[in-house]
């Protein structure tokens, strides 16, 4: 049975339009392990993974432009860390959608599957957290 991710408030930061993103992103995470729990055909749970990759893509941007126009100093090392996010992420949908991997698809499912319920979580825990007391601190 899968576990489905779930909302809590260390994971606010207070910004509306962050949080909101953030939100978002993680419905979708949800609905891909639910289509991952249905048996839902490879190239069906490839377009589910693209659409979050281009949803997490735009809020990144967002959070990028927003982090840079308030001269957040460790943007750098948070702009790398989004594309490794990204590079991970559409490595996995590839492997999914051809196959080209060794491995099985129920394998390489099942390792999206931890990928996506430990991506989002632990980069806004981990990333995202900090810059809310660097914004507070300009206010
Ligand atoms: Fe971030
Ligand atoms: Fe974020």
């Amino acid at each position: 049975m899968t576990e489905f991710l779930e909302w809590n408030a260390e994971y606010e930061l207070g910004i509306p339009a962050m949080d909101a993103d953030h939100r978002d992103l993680m419905q979708m995470c949800n609905h891909f392990l639910f289509l991952a729990q249905n048996h839902t055909p490879p190239d069906q749970l490839a377009n589910c993974l693209d659409r979050l990759i281009l949803r997490t893509r735009a809020h990144f941007q967002a959070e990028e432009r927003m982090l840079d126009r308030h001269g957040y100093p460790a943007l750098a090392v948070h702009k790398s860390e989004h594309e490794r996010l990204i590079r991970d992420a559409e490595a996995l949908s590839a492997a999914i959608r051809d196959g080209s991997d060794n491995r099985s698809l129920d394998d390489i499912v099942a390792e999206t599957s931890g990928f996506l319920r430990s991506w989002l979580l632990e980069h806004i825990r981990q990333n995202d957290r900090p810059y809310k007391p660097f914004l507070r601190s300009l206010s």
